[in-house]
């Protein structure tokens, strides 16, 4: 199962729900890789999109602890066990966690590849991943050369879940 998130240099993600910026070749690397895939995500992440609609041309799953909550074009779940339990019908390496930090935190025990777009910059943020070079089990097994947009700069990092020995 994939994870994919963009933060920023403290691992923040977004700021009232919002994210803290919005880089074009990031979001077409966003919707390149998750186009015809399974995303899951917060009830939250979901109204942060236009309009609080669904991605096109993927399978949504939402969680929601709110039991009469409904969105076409979304399957919605109400806990990760019920979720867990859903996702065994779709090839893991096409599930792809989108966020935001709630089920971030919650999925990541469950995810072996995380997809980083690593922003050099330091915003004022509410939300955040956790940081995945504190984390003994995650490596980067791979980087794009430096990128920007204006005078931001961010790097595309894969990072692998290490395998047990
Ligand atoms: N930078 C990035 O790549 C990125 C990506 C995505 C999101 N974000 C940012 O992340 C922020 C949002 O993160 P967040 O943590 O506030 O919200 P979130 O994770 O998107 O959604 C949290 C909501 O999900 C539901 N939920 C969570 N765990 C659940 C469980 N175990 N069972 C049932 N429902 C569950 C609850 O919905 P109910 O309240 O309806 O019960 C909860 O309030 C925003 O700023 C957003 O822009 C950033």
């Amino acid at each position: 199962m994939n994870i994919i998130v963009a933060a920023d240099k403290n691992w923040g993600i977004g700021y009232q729900n919002k994210l803290l910026v919005s880089i074009p070749s990031d979001m077409k690397f966003f919707r390149e890789t998750t186009t015809g895939k399974v995303v899951v995500m917060g009830r939250k992440t979901l109204e942060s999109f236009p309009n609080g609609l669904p991605l096109a041309m993927r399978t949504n799953i939402v969680l929601t602890r709110k039991t009469d909550y409904q969105v076409k074009g979304a399957l919605i779940f109400h806990s990760v066990e019920e979720v867990l339990e859903e996702l065994k019908k779709y090839d893991s390496e096409d599930i792809y966690v989108i966020g935001g930090e709630e089920i971030y935190r919650e999925f990541l025990p469950y995810c072996d590849v995380a997809h980083v777009t690593k922003i050099d910059h330091e915003y004022f943020a509410d939300a955040f991943f956790p940081d995945l070079d504190r984390e003994q089990d995650w490596v980067v097994t791979a980087d794009s050369e430096e990128q920007t947009y204006f005078d931001l700069e961010y790097t595309f990092l894969r990072y692998e879940r290490r395998p047990k020995n």
